[in-house]
């Protein structure tokens, strides 16, 4: 596998400062290494330059909405650039705004390519405000909102297709914090979720067998990892911690069922916040984390473990 690492250091869509240093955390974290060591083939692209943060209040209902769309463009054309050289992109961000060009990118790919996409979204939050529903302005809580096409126009017609995504080739995984109007549009737009509380009855393993029901050959599997999917105790390095997410071995085991059906494809880890780790122990957790993704086991992989 050809892997090509694209950093996008921006916290232009967060409540907070320091996401814009995530990519380089990765870096220093081992992440390139840790990929070569299995075997991959590994690209390094560097960052994207966009915008700084001016770090304004919001207007209309956006915080820098401007900037995002800037940042939102670069990384739609370098990462469908990727896509199309028939590499494995790898988007180390920056804060989770930046789904929407990376996403937007892949669904392009896959309708150029006729292939079927299935997006996994791992993270505490649905992402699914809009400009009068968000309690913060902050364009990070919208991004699965713009990529179904509601949004503004500049930023769900960034791929050139309107909308980028049909909610029925999501399925969000660890939700533990959705805004009372979000709750609404979420249930109406008929996305598939895996919350905490189904996660304590049914089990992470049950929980992610049915987020990846009708995975097939034709599929190409979008990872969009939000770090503060994690539980706090093990993640502390993110701007927007809510208790009771999934543990360690928990989180392993999405990794690893994910890598048992080769069809991972494309990858976005966000929300990553240097500046509130403790010594670089989240982004050490997410170079874990994607060692798994990428089929790292404890054995040697056989069909019996694939049960
Ligand atoms: N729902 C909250 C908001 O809209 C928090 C969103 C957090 N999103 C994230 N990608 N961390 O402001
Ligand atoms: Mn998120
Ligand atoms: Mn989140
Ligand atoms: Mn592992």
């Amino acid at each position: 596998g050809n892997i090509s690492l694209i950093g996008v250091p921006t916290d232009i869509g967060a409540g907070m400062l320091g996401a814009r240093m995530g990519p380089e955390a990765l870096r220093v974290a081992g992440l390139a290494q840790a990929l070569t060591q299995l075997g991959l083939d590994v690209k390094d692209c560097g960052n994207l330059h966009g915008p700084a943060n001016p770090w304004l209040q919001a207007v209309n209902g956006f915080r820098h909405l401007p900037q995002v769309v800037q940042w939102n463009q670069l990384l739609h054309e370098a990462l469908y650039c990727e896509l199309q050289a028939r590499r494995l992109p790898i988007m180390l961000g920056g804060d989770h705004c930046l789904a929407i060009g990376s996403i937007s990118a892949v669904a392009r790919h896959c309708r150029d390519q006729g292939k079927k996409l299935r997006v996994l979204w791992f993270d505490a939050h649905a992402d699914f405000n809009t400009a009068t529903l968000t309690p913060s302005g902050n364009i990070h809580g919208m991004p699965v909102a713009c990529l179904c096409g509601h949004g503004p126009q500049e930023l769900i017609q960034i791929g050139g297709h309107v909308p980028a995504l049909q909610p029925k080739q999501i399925r969000q995984i660890g939700i533990r914090s959705v805004d009372a109007g979000e709750k609404r549009l979420v249930h109406d737009m008929g996305i598939e979720v895996f919350d905490m509380r189904y996660i304590d009855e049914m089990g992470m393993r049950h929980a992610m067998e049915l987020a990846l029901a009708l995975v097939d050959a034709n599929t190409h599997l979008h990872v969009s990892l939000d770090v503060d999917f994690l539980d706090p105790a093990i993640a502390p390095g993110v701007g927007t911690t809510v208790r009771g997410g999934p543990t360690y071995r928990e989180a392993q085991l999405c990794m690893e069922m994910i890598a048992d059906t080769g069809r991972l494809a494309s990858l976005d880890v966000v929300e990553l916040n240097p500046a509130l780790d403790v010594g670089n122990q989240t982004a050490e957790l997410a170079v874990d984390l994607i060692e798994s993704l990428f089929g790292k086991s404890t054995l040697m992989r056989s069909s019996a473990a694939k049960r």
